[in-house]
């Protein structure tokens, strides 16, 4: 059987709290909740998905580095407070051909002002902010027509 496209979707620091982190900006649903639903969606769209979270910096590099080496259709990023503070992450993202879409659950435009500026807006494909945990399976959908 040929293998399915593959999405990689990485969420950064702080995410593995969703559900019990400030419900009242990020929502009820937990990281495990949110997979589910891309698992089902991946599934009716053709695709497969392998989700990761982590706190630390490197680890969400060497992931893009990976998806890149492995084919990856598209990575759905979510990452979390790195967003507004990584040049790492804007590096890598810049060093490889993997269309990048970045995600927030919140609006961070609605936000605090340091949460204004993006490291990964200027590189990434394109943006879904502000839609909870469903823009995540939009973000899923655009990567499907890319
Ligand atoms: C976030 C927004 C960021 O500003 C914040 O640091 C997060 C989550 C979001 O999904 O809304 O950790 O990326």
């Amino acid at each position: 059987m040929a293998t399915l496209p593959m999405i990689y979707v990485l969420n950064g620091p702080n995410l593995n709290l969703l559900g019990t982190r400030e419900p009242h900006i990020y929502g009820s649903d937990t990281l495990d909740d949110i997979a589910g639903a891309l698992e089902d969606r991946a599934k009716a769209l053709g695709l497969g998905i392998d989700m990761r979270q982590s706190n630390h910096e490197g680890h969400l590099v060497d992931w893009l580095q990976e998806a890149n080496a492995r084919g990856a259709k598209a990575v759905i990023l979510n990452a979390g407070a790195f967003t507004h503070t990584s040049v790492a992450i804007h590096d890598a993202i810049k060093g490889i051909d993997v269309p990048v879409i970045e995600v927030h659950l919140s609006n961070p435009h609605s936000r605090e002002p340091f949460r204004h500026h993006s490291y990964i807006t200027p590189v990434a494909r394109g943006i879904v902010a502000g839609f909870g945990a469903s823009g995540y399976e939009l973000a899923l959908d655009a990567a499907a027509r890319l």
